[in-house]
């Protein structure tokens, strides 16, 4: 993608055009096998304030409608997402939890603190069975979080035998005489999070060696169906601890994770508010998540020195915004609103990923419900899909097409105001029925852009077009309990395509547009 510079010729008296972009789909290559992973779009759901106690499972004595213990109308909204793979139970819980505390009759499970999260007791009302049965309703794939920091090796090899073997071994039959007499798919199994900190303060060195140990024993009982193996990676712009895991184990590993997340303020103690921010930290949200392009091309170059092949995949399984949270709430509990701003940068990150997807291979925007950069809040028994929910259901229609190359040529004005960060950004895919999607994001807070899009002819005969926006009255604007549906995805009219195979669209100020053409 380039962003060379265009400047709109203007005539004396002529009122002054929207700032023009000019974007070019390049011909399509139909035979083209250049995919983006479904798994880019995925999710992470801990143990963390009301992420899963209240927001996933409200239990089976509730009143607030549900199935066997897993809220419906959350559940429902999750399924609309076609979430392709869900993480969990951390985070900074997974290297406190021992699983064993979490299965069998639930009235006789061991309570335990959440340390990291506030010191709240944790019933383990929700184990194994409730979450691969949150899997199943969801129809996605498990990528289970593992304990290093304060578990044993042994303990991970049984929680792996517990899920995934089928043979009459005790712990097999504990299983069944819980419930499920089937093993489980677990598709993906982490080796500890964060070891550089909350999992164990670990140095690289140390870290890679127990990953070697720790993942023998992750054994693959189902031999058709080996399990992904993902070592715990760096965090922002920590490339020794990428280039030490890769040198000393990157022949043990299938993925390895990366963290990063979006903090307007670039501050860790005042990271800025998620609603009423001032109008500079608009485009520094964008700035500061700009920086993940370039992160994810500084450690892909390392693990590309280890691994030139790219077998190893980065797996970005904690990223999306991080502000203060809310007055009122517990600080542990990382419970924050979700305003537009907040989903043009999903939408941001997303394209990046499309961009990466050679080395990225899956991503986990934090959290669920409730917590951090979330798809929906509950109170109670309400519930909201905020507009990062509505940018993932938008753009779901990327999962796993087949990417196709843009070209994007920007006005120079768009510079001016916003740094380094160009106004426009679009990525495009062509689905496996041919219908060809882009998605286009106008940073600019208070105008509208006109895009001129150039599509080959052949994307253009008798084809017919849509168009989905998501935008608001302000930068901040945001779903409430009284009001959920204030930000919603809303039609948009393209105007057709000229004979020359180009379409002119006015994109509004801070939006995102989806585009079909089918
Ligand atoms: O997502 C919240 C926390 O952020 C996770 O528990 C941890 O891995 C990261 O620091």
């Amino acid at each position: 993608m380039s962003y060379a510079r265009f400047i709109p010729p203007l005539k004396p008296n002529q009122p002054v055009p929207l700032p023009s972009t000019q974007i070019t789909l390049d011909a399509v290559d139909h035979s083209s096998t250049d995919k983006i992973p479904r798994e880019l779009y995925g999710h992470f759901a801990e143990h963390l304030g009301r992420c899963i106690h209240e927001g996933i499972w409200v239990g089976e004595e509730s009143k607030i409608p549900h199935t066997r213990g897993l809220r419906n109308d959350v559940v429902a909204a999750l399924q609309r997402l076609s979430i392709p793979v869900l993480r969990w139970p951390g985070g900074c819980f997974a290297d406190e939890y021992h699983w064993k505390d979490g299965i069998g009759p639930r009235n006789e499970r061991r309570a335990m603190i959440n340390n990291h999260w506030g010191g709240v007791v944790e019933s383990n009302q929700f184990g194994t069975h409730e979450f691969m049965d949150l899997v199943e309703m969801l129809g996605c794939d498990a990528y289970i979080a593992g304990n290093v920091g304060s578990g044993t090796v042994r303990e991970m090899q049984e929680w792996v035998e517990y899920l995934t073997a089928d043979v009459d071994s005790t712990l097999v039959q504990l299983r069944r005489a819980h419930g499920r007499q089937e093993p489980w798919r677990v598709h993906y199994f982490g080796v500890g999070n964060e070891n550089w900190i909350c999992g164990g303060n670990m140095r690289p060195e140390f870290y890679a060696d127990e990953y070697r140990r720790y993942q023998t024993y992750v054994r693959h009982h189902q031999p058709d169906r080996p399990i992904y193996r993902i070592a715990c990676g760096a965090s922002e712009d920590d490339f020794r601890w990428t280039e030490v895991v890769m040198e000393r184990a990157a022949d043990y590993m299938d993925g390895l994770s990366f963290h990063f997340y979006t903090i307007p303020t670039d501050d860790w103690d005042d990271k800025g508010e998620a609603t009423g921010f001032a109008p500079h930290q608009w485009f520094a949200a964008f700035r500061r998540t700009a920086r993940m392009d370039d992160l994810l091309t500084r450690h892909s170059a390392i693990m590309d020195r280890f691994d030139p092949e790219k077998r190893v995949g980065l797996i970005v399984d904690e990223w999306g915004t991080w502000h203060n949270v809310e007055a009122g709430t517990n600080p542990r509990f990382l419970y924050q609103q979700n305003t537009l701003r907040d989903a043009l940068v999903a939408a941001q990150t997303l394209h990046i990923f499309h961009r990466h997807r050679e080395r990225v291979r899956m991503a986990n925007i934090a959290q669920t419900v409730n917590v951090l950069q979330a798809m929906i809040l509950t109170d109670g028994p309400r519930m909201l899909c905020t507009p990062t929910y509505h940018v993932f259901e938008m753009m779901k229609v990327h999962q796993n097409a087949t990417f196709l190359p843009l070209s994007i040529a920007s006005p120079p004005e768009n510079e001016s105001t916003a740094g380094n960060l160009p106004l426009l950004d679009a990525s495009a895919s062509r689905d496996t029925e041919g219908h060809v999607n882009i998605s286009l994001i106008n940073f600019d807070p208070d105008t509208a852009h006109e895009i001129q899009l150039t599509l080959p002819a052949a994307e253009t005969t008798d084809r017919t077009l849509a168009g989905r926006i998501l935008t608001a009255e302000s930068c901040d604007a945001h779903n409430t309990f009284d009001e959920p549906n204030r930000i919603v995805p809303r039609e948009f009219t393209p105007d057709s395509i000229s004979a020359t195979g180009i379409l002119t669209l006015p994109i509004p100020a801070r939006s995102i547009v989806l585009i079909s053409i089918s």
